[in-house]
C-alpha cells in the first residue's frame, strides 16, 4: 500500500503543478495586448493542459484504488472525494477556458482569473486537513 500511496502523492503534486500554473497563465493572457504574446501563451496553455490531464486522471485512479483496495472508511474520505470531484470540474473548466482564449474570445478580466487561480489552493488545504487529521 505504501508504494501506491507514494505514487498517489506523486501524481497529486504533479497535478497541482498544472492546476496552479495554468490559471496563472490565464491571468497573463487576459492582460496580454500583443498578438505574438497571446499566441505564445496559447501554445503554453495547450501543452500544459495536454501534459497535466492524464496525470490528474492517475491521481484520482490511485486514490480510488487506495480507497477500495485497502478498505478505507470515514466521513473524511467522502468529503475529500466530493472536493476532488469539484477539482475535476475545475480542471475541465480550465480546458473550456483554454478554447475560449485560443479563439481570442475571452472577456473576463485578469482580476477575475486571479481569484479563479486561488480555488485549487483552498481545496488543497481542505483535502490535506481531511486526509491527515481524518476529523470524522
Ligand atoms: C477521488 C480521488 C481520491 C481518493 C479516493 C483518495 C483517497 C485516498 C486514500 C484512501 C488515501 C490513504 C489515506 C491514509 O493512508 O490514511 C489517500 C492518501 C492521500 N491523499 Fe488522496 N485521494 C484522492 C485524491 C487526492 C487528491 C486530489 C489529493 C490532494 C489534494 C490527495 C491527497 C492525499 C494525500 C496527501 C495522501 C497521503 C496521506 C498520508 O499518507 O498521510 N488525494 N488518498
Amino acid at each position: 500500500m505504501l508504494w501506491l500511496k507514494a505514487f498517489h502523492i506523486f501524481f497529486v503534486v504533479s497535478w497541482f503543478a498544472g492546476l496552479f500554473y495554468l490559471p496563472r497563465i490565464f491571468v497573463n493572457h487576459a492582460m496580454a495586448e500583443e498578438q505574438a504574446v497571446r499566441d505564445r501563451l496559447k501554445l503554453m496553455e495547450r501543452k500544459l493542459y495536454k501534459f497535466v490531464t492524464p496525470i490528474g486522471a492517475l491521481a484520482v485512479i490511485t486514490g480510488l484504488w487506495l480507497w477500495f483496495a485497502y478498505d478505507f472508511t470515514g466521513g473524511w474520505l467522502h468529503v475529500k472525494t466530493t472536493l476532488v470531484a469539484g477539482l475535476v470540474v475545475y480542471h475541465f473548466y480550465c480546458g473550456h477556458l483554454l478554447k475560449v482564449f485560443a479563439e481570442d474570445r475571452n472577456t473576463r478580466s485578469h482580476v477575475w482569473f486571479r481569484f479563479f487561480n486561488e480555488v485549487p489552493v483552498l481545496v488543497l488545504l481542505a483535502v490535506l486537513i481531511l486526509v491527515e487529521v481524518q476529523p470524522f
